[in-house]
């Protein structure tokens, strides 16, 4: 045990050295951590569900915290401080957008951020689109805001998806107050084109519905991908918007709570002005510092990028190699990967079989709504060798389930 612990530390440092983030082994992981990942099923299960990374924390972030907390800097907030000019830096240098920082506000977290935004823009039983398959909570979310949801899901084109955005005119012109944007695309890792927000924004602008932009995941962007903010591109075209982003995907820090809620223009930002004290107020300091230090730490997101990319090849060998029939489509942005398992012979809930024959935590497509069965989301920001784990118990589980069919 000494001798492979200091093997794994003696890797660490060469690590460090070499750019390269080691992930420790997933009982290390394990043992360390106490989120949902490493707490909801039993050691047996390989956790590829929920959206956190295995990765260890950038160190900057690390230094931030331990400096902090040896400040006793842990009361409460007032505004964003200096989180929006380092966000703005951030937005300029990456995406070309030019934050006002007087436009930026906090929350919470990204939920919040969305809750509270809809709070401000729908009224009471108002009608909120989304975009299915998409983040599960997106359902909840509009629910918690007093309003309804209205479904109109991607349109899927010889594998590959995209914005419905004829039905989305028809939706919009029957009466909707917001729209809930995912940008990039959770599930599928979709970044949408320019041409594709610019037509969106139009429409927003002609029907008057009310844009949140979830952009959580755009620092995540993989190389030769262009990410393209919606906040401009609605100002531009006379919609009104606000962007809700964090730095909680891209380093791994969800559980600190701090979000951003950015206008994307003036008028937009009288209605945030209009968020309750409280919505700064609740936001974690800690998860501030975190942020202004993630936002300033672009060589580390770089090196996930990376390993991420890595991984998306990765998967995509092994299934080409194992499990054909699986339908994979590289992601453009973060770590997720969407799975259409329909072909795979498990039946009508796959995501359930794998769990409970492979000890493979998934999660589920059902629960991304219409479009989802079938499918399952599988999270690649782990070490190599947990992704050949999983790939090689899943065909494992696959070729019991042949053998079984044929001799029965
Ligand atoms: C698209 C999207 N929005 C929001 C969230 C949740 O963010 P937060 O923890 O900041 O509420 C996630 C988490 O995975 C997500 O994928």
């Amino acid at each position: 045990m000494f001798t492979y612990l200091f093997a794994y530390s003696m890797r660490r440092q060469q690590a460090v050295v070499m750019s390269i983030i080691e992930v420790a082994p997933l009982e290390h992981i394990r043992r360390e951590r106490s989120s949902i990942k490493w707490t909801r099923f039993a050691a047996d299960v390989l956790p590829l569900f929920v959206a956190e990374m295995d990765y260890p924390l950038a160190p900057a972030i690390v230094a931030t915290l331990v400096e902090r907390v040896q400040a006793s800097d842990t009361g409460y907030l007032d505004g964003p401080g200096a989180l929006a000019p380092a966000f703005a830096r951030f937005a300029l240098a990456r995406w070309g957008w030019n934050v006002d920082p007087s436009h930026v506000h906090l929350a919470t977290d990204v939920s919040v951020g969305i809750v509270e935004a809809l709070r401000l823009a729908v009224p009471a039983q108002g009608r909120v689109a989304i975009t299915p398959p998409v983040y599960p909570p997106f359902y909840e979310l509009v629910e918690e805001a007093a309003a309804s949801v209205v479904e109109t899901p991607l349109l899927e084109q010889g594998g590959s998806w995209a914005l419905d955005l004829a039905a989305l005119e028809t939706s919009f012109a029957g009466g909707i107050d917001a729209f809930l944007l995912c940008n990039p695309h959770n599930p599928h890792g979709i970044v949408w084109t320019r041409d594709t927000l610019v037509s969106l924004a139009r429409l927003a602008a002609e029907y008057d519905v009310f844009v949140i932009s979830d952009e959580i995941h755009a620092p995540l962007t993989h190389p030769g991908v262009t990410f393209t903010p919606f906040a401009p591109l609605a100002s531009a075209a006379g919609a009104r918007a606000v962007t809700v982003t964090s730095a909680s995907k891209g380093w791994n820090v969800a559980g600190l709570k701090c979000a951003l809620v950015i206008a994307a223009d003036d008028a937009t930002n009288e209605l945030l002005n209009r968020l309750p004290e409280e919505v700064a107020c609740r936001t974690s300091i800690l998860g501030l510092h975190a942020n202004i230090a993630a936002f300033g730490c672009t060589d580390w997101l770089d090196d996930a990028i990376t390993q991420i990319v890595d991984n998306v090849s990765l998967l995509d060998t092994l299934l080409r190699e194992h499990l054909p029939a699986v339908i994979y489509h590289r992601p453009r942005a973060s770590y997720l990967a969407w799975l259409d398992l329909r072909h795979l012979g498990l039946g009508d809930c796959p995501y359930q079989r794998i769990l409970d024959d492979a000890r493979v935590a998934l999660n589920n497509g059902e629960c991304f709504g219409l479009g989802g069965r079938g499918f399952a989301r599988l999270n690649l920001a782990c070490s190599p060798d947990t992704l050949r784990e999983a790939v090689a118990r899943i065909t494992a589980l696959v070729a019991r389930v042949g053998a079984d069919t044929a001799t029965a």
